[in-house]
């Protein structure tokens, strides 16, 4: 390394592309330990099998994740999360991802539903946790704590501080939602390692959007996620950014006018 080390602007196509999934791209970060978050405009579902493209669903999807997890970090849940830097990126500590991805329901849906023959929409007697070994490959299959530590994906104390935050994560997003009439019917998070030195926390990682929660108005029942997607309904953007015009990110042109000079007649 040359000395004096002066950190350097990294134009964006020289960037070290470390990740491409199906919804976000990582680059390597300004400093060590740090990475870039960029929102893409790509929809899938069902594990790749359908995809679109929708135009400004990274903004939208950049915006709403910086806000929940601005909000996560001021309560004192540990997350990834640095800032946001511009439109479709953000600034992330790395992390070392527990290969899980961690489902809360409030409500019965999707593949509970199907599974368990539980009506959608059917209030559940308790918010309940699932684990999923997140590898496409074998479509992300449902595990249980006894696979999670006989495989060594995660211990039996990072489950259980995972569960922990799961629920804090649920109990504000759940009372945030309801304040701008939304029922949070289910979310998946992902958790990550986070070493300093010698010791290890685990932190909230990846994003938190209407790409990976279940929002239903409270009213009209209308889907306000990617379920518009998954099930054809159209009008995708539109219910993301209804998302974000109630959580108060999005302008909504519909305030007062703006103070200028003024015609007279
Ligand atoms: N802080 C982080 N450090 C390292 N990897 C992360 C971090 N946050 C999220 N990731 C990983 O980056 C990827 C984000 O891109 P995404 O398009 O969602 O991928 P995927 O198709 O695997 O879901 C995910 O695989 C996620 O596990
Ligand atoms: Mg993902």
């Amino acid at each position: 390394m040359d000395f004096p080390f002066t950190p350097r602007y990294i134009p964006m196509n020289r960037r070290r592309r470390i990740y491409e999934g199906k919804a976000k791209i990582l680059y390597e970060g300004p400093e060590p330990g740090t990475l870039i978050q960029h929102f893409k405009d790509d929809a899938t579902a069902f594990n790749n099998k359908k995809h679109a493209v929708i135009d400004g669903k990274g903004v939208l999807n950049n915006r709403i994740s910086e806000f929940v997890f601005n909000q996560l970090n001021a309560l004192g849940v540990p997350t990834h999360f640095i800032k946001r830097l511009n439109m479709r990126e953000q600034l992330i500590r790395e992390v070392e991802i527990i290969p899980l991805e961690v489902v809360v329901r409030n409500v019965s849906a999707g593949s509970l539903s199907t599974r368990l023959g539980i009506p959608e929409g059917t209030q559940l007697p308790r918010s309940i946790i699932e684990f999923y070994y997140k590898n496409d490959e074998l479509n992300d299959p449902m595990v249980s704590e006894e696979h999670i530590t006989a495989f060594g994906w995660a211990s039996p104390q990072d489950i259980d501080d995972v569960m922990a935050l799961a629920i804090r994560v649920n109990d504000f997003l759940s009372g945030l939602f309801l304040g701008v009439g939304i029922r949070l019917v289910d979310f998946k998070i992902e958790f990550g390692r986070l070493w300093e030195g010698d010791m290890m926390r685990i932190v909230l990682a990846d994003e938190i959007s209407p790409d990976s929660c279940r929002l239903w108005d409270q009213s009209t029942g209308d889907k306000l996620d990617k379920d518009r997607f998954r099930r054809d309904l159209g009008g995708m953007l539109e219910a993301y950014q209804e998302v974000a015009r109630r959580l108060g990110i999005l302008n909504d042109n519909s305030g007062p006018a703006p103070t200028g000079p003024t015609l007279v007649q």
